[in-house]
């Protein structure tokens, strides 16, 4: 079985695409589990990082400008059902003081992120937009505000936004009816991702791996979904649990098969941008250094003022909610360093 695994990673690392029967030899089993084909993974997906992107560690300062959402999906605590949240949203000034911090501390990118939070009109998406754009001319902008219309869509993009994060959760439409209520439909989900790409967005998809009801079957769905859709970024984490969420008492998802989709993902698609996630440094101290010797590239620390910071509450014990922005930004530097990689101060756009 492993041996099988060697000769499909060898296969990935050359063709950048395997057959539905591949993917299910290689991300079946337990062979995840067994450390010489992570290692073999993560060794492989390393060397073909660094031959597009060297040593440079990509940073995004990410602003969680509102925890107020209209959508109920079942593992995140920012869900409108959730009661016990204390809800906030940012001033436009906020979100540009906290940008304009940013910049001094070597950004240059700035993620505005929040729950479907309609109080933001699309006016004012964009004047925030157009106001970094014009302010900060050599730095990209990316959203990352969840379902929206074409229209939408290709108004922030007018207005100067570079990239869009938008996860698509689970490439499998059976799962995704499992980790949210009926109101909300994959074929929309899809559809943004479309729009998105359509419209000239860096776009970006993604999973939380071990994702309650999540298959073998499910995973290889998500790599066959990227390897076709092809996104310029890919937002991988385990699955963590939030305590007001239905799915408080489910089982989190595992570090070790995280950080082996991170190496798959690289080796698919070399040029992907791959964050080592806040959920990879939540699960283990130091997974987020794990996740760039797994073949990450990019890591987004907290701009968000700290007197909000614990309220943009996705999954319990979340990082960083003590930390300045100040703080975040040496800790980060000090982690990459210490695995031979190097924050560079630069856009870090997806090389083509
Ligand atoms: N555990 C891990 N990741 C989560 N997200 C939301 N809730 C959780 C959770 N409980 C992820 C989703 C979403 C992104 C912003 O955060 O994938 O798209
Ligand atoms: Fe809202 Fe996004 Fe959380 Fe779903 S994952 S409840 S859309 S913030
Ligand atoms: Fe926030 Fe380490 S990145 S304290």
């Amino acid at each position: 079985m492993s041996n099988k695994k060697f000769s499909l990673i060898d296969k990935l690392e050359v063709e950048h695409k395997l057959s539905r029967e591949e993917w299910r030899t290689l991300l079946g089993g337990k062979a995840f589990e067994d450390g010489e084909v992570l290692q073999y993974a993560a060794k492989k997906a390393r060397k073909v990082g660094d031959e597009i992107y060297g040593k440079d560690v990509f940073i995004r300062g990410i602003v969680e400008f509102s925890n107020t959402c209209n959508k109920n999906c079942y593992y995140c605590g920012l869900r409108a059902g959730n009661a016990n949240l204390e809800r906030y949203r940012l001033s436009e000034e906020d979100i540009l003081q906290c940008c304009e911090d940013g910049y001094k501390y070597g950004f240059r990118t700035f993620v505005l992120q929040s729950g479907e939070d309609p109080y933001y009109t699309t006016e004012m998406i964009c004047d925030i937009v157009n106001r970094l754009k014009t302010d900060y001319p050599e730095c990209a902008v990316t959203l990352s505000i969840g379902e929206k219309t074409f229209d939408e869509y290709k108004a922030y993009r007018e207005a100067g936004a570079d990239r869009f994060l938008l996860r698509h959760e689970t490439a499998n439409p059976e799962h995704y009816g499992k980790l949210h209520p009926e109101n909300m439909s994959w074929e929309n989900r899809m559809r943004c991702l479309r729009d998105l790409k359509a419209l000239g967005y860096q776009t970006g998809c993604g999973v939380m791996i071990g994702s309650p009801g999540q298959t073998v079957e499910c995973l290889v769905d998500d790599m066959l979904f990227m390897q076709d859709f092809e996104p310029e970024m890919i937002g991988l984490g385990p699955f963590l649990p939030h305590s007001d969420t239905p799915f408080r008492d489910e089982a989190k998802g595992s570090y070790e098969m995280t950080l082996y989709l991170i190496s798959l993902c690289r080796l698919m698609l070399p040029h992907a941008l791959i964050p080592a996630t806040t959920a990879l440094g939540t699960i283990k101290p130091n997974g987020r250094e794990q996740g760039i010797l797994a073949g990450a590239n990019v890591i987004m620390p907290n701009l968000s003022p700290v007197q909000v910071r614990d309220k943009y509450m996705l999954y319990d014990n979340k990082i960083c909610t003590g930390d300045t922005s100040s703080e975040c930004r040496g800790c980060i530097e000090r982690r990459v360093e210490s695995v031979g990689y190097k924050v560079a101060i630069t856009r870090g756009d997806f090389k083509a």
